[in-house]
């Protein structure tokens, strides 16, 4: 029974728009992610994830249709990353970037001067900050679909994963006395503080503020994911590697991606926004897991949005003198069935970091 539960598939079932249900039963459902024996599992009140799931699927935007091949070859003003779409696939990417942030097909007006699509300013010569924003997303999006894999997968991001239909998304966090813990994680050190001796020593310097920073910490990232502790560790020995869940490399994957995010792309931003965005201390708004996670283990529950909107795979291009990137469509997606919640018949050996964590 449990086998059947757990092989349900959260991303394949969002595309029929209707009547989802990732859990069978309307009952408590229990997870297994660990061995047998350890205890490590996830509890779901079933009625409440599959109710989330259907309020996700209405109000997702539809896919496009796919733009034709045969358009003329660009000759934009202005364009300075997507120079490498056709015509069509440029007006298909415009119109979804005004559902995807604007909140309706075909506000453009969000980003642009309508008398002037190409300008960077208003009529009366101010700048549209929105448009200047939008350039760098482009260029952070494809740098996360091509450059963070080891995180997000096939899957990867659009827009909409952080946006979801409004210009503002959720987790936006700022410097200020209250969450340094985001500053200390995701733009600053690392969070181990468990000592690796069983005596004390001199080697562990951690205090206890840092332990409860790490504390605090952990509690956003299980918040932002739905999830509890043991999702990424076995809470016998929070500090090993070898015994946790392949999850938890993801997230150490995850905590890196998002401090490229923030430290060079949108701290960056600072002096492009319109100054009412910005936090009291002049800093520009960041991201944090819950920013694409937005409660779910996987954004969207796995659904694979970006496949079908080539002009955020591009190679990565340089934000001070924006060159031509070259250009390759990526391999054809394959639809990640990976998203099956494990059990433990099916769960891989633990994996250490690929990339080694750094020392303290
Ligand atoms: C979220 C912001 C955003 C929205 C909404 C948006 N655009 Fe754009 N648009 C941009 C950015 C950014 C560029 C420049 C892209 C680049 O430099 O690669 C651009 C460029 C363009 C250009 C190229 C002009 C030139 O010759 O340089 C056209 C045309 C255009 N947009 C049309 C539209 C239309 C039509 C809509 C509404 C359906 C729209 N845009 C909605 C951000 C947006
Ligand atoms: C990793 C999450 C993430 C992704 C993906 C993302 N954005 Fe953003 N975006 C943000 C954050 C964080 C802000 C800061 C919000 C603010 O302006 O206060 C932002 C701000 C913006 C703004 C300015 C909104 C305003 O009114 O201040 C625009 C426009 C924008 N993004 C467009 C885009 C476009 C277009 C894409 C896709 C090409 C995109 N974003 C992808 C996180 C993201
Ligand atoms: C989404 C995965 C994830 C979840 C959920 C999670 N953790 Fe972590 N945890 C990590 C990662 C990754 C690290 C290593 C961070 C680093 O190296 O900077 C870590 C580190 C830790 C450490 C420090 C270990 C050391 O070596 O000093 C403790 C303690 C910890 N977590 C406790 C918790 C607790 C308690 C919870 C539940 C409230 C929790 N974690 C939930 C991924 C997770
Ligand atoms: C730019 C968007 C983005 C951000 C920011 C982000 N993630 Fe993810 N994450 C994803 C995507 C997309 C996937 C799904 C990948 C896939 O389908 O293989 C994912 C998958 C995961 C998984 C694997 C889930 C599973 O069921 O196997 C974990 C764990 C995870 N993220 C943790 C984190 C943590 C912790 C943070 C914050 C430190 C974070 N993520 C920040 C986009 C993001």
């Amino acid at each position: 029974m449990m086998r059947s539960l757990t092989r349900a598939a959260f991303g394949v079932t969002l595309l029929a728009l209707s009547g989802c249900q990732f859990f069978k039963s309307e009952e408590r459902v229990i997870v297994q992610k660990g061995y047998r024996g350890t205890a490590m599992e996830i509890n779901y009140v079933a009625r409440d994830v599959n109710a989330a799931m259907n309020d996700l699927a209405r109000q997702m935007p539809a896919i496009l249709p796919p733009a034709s091949e045969s358009s003329p070859p660009p000759q934009w003003q202005n364009v300075q990353v997507l120079n490498d779409i056709s015509v069509s696939e440029f007006n298909r990417t415009m119109l979804s970037f005004s559902t995807w942030v604007g909140g309706n097909p075909g506000n453009c007006a969000y980003c642009h001067n309508i008398a002037n699509f190409a300008a960077d300013t208003y009529p009366d010569g101010k700048a549209i900050y929105t448009k200047t924003v939008a350039r760098r997303m482009i260029q952070m999006t494809r740098q996360i679909n091509s450059e963070w894999t080891e995180h997000v997968g096939n899957t990867g991001v659009t827009c909409y994963t952080c946006h979801m239909g409004k210009p503002l998304p959720n987790g936006l966090w700022f410097y200020t006395n209250e969450n340094q813990i985001l500053r200390h994680y995701l733009d600053g050190a690392g969070a181990r503080v468990v000592s690796q001796s069983i005596t004390p020593s001199n080697a562990n310097r951690s205090s206890v503020k840092q332990t409860e920073w790490t504390y605090a910490l952990m509690i956003s990232q299980s918040t932002a994911l739905g999830v509890n502790c043991t999702f990424c560790h076995n809470s016998r020995q929070f500090s090993s590697w070898d015994q946790a869940p392949p999850q938890r490399v993801t997230a150490h994957v995850g905590i890196q991606m998002l401090r490229d995010v923030n430290t060079n792309y949108l701290a960056p931003l600072a002096s492009v926004y319109h100054p009412s965005r910005l936090g009291t201390m002049g800093d520009a708004p960041k991201a944090q897991c819950v920013t694409c996670h937005n409660g779910v283990n996987k954004p969207l529950y796995g659904f694979a949005m970006a496949k079908h909107y080539p002009a955020l795979w591009g190679t990565h291009t340089d934000w001070v003198t924006p060159a031509a990137p070259a250009y390759t469509r990526p391999p054809a997606v394959v639809m990640d069935s990976a998203m099956v919640m494990m059990d433990s018949a099916t769960m891989a050996a633990p994996v250490a970091p690929t990339t080694p964590p750094p020392g303290r």
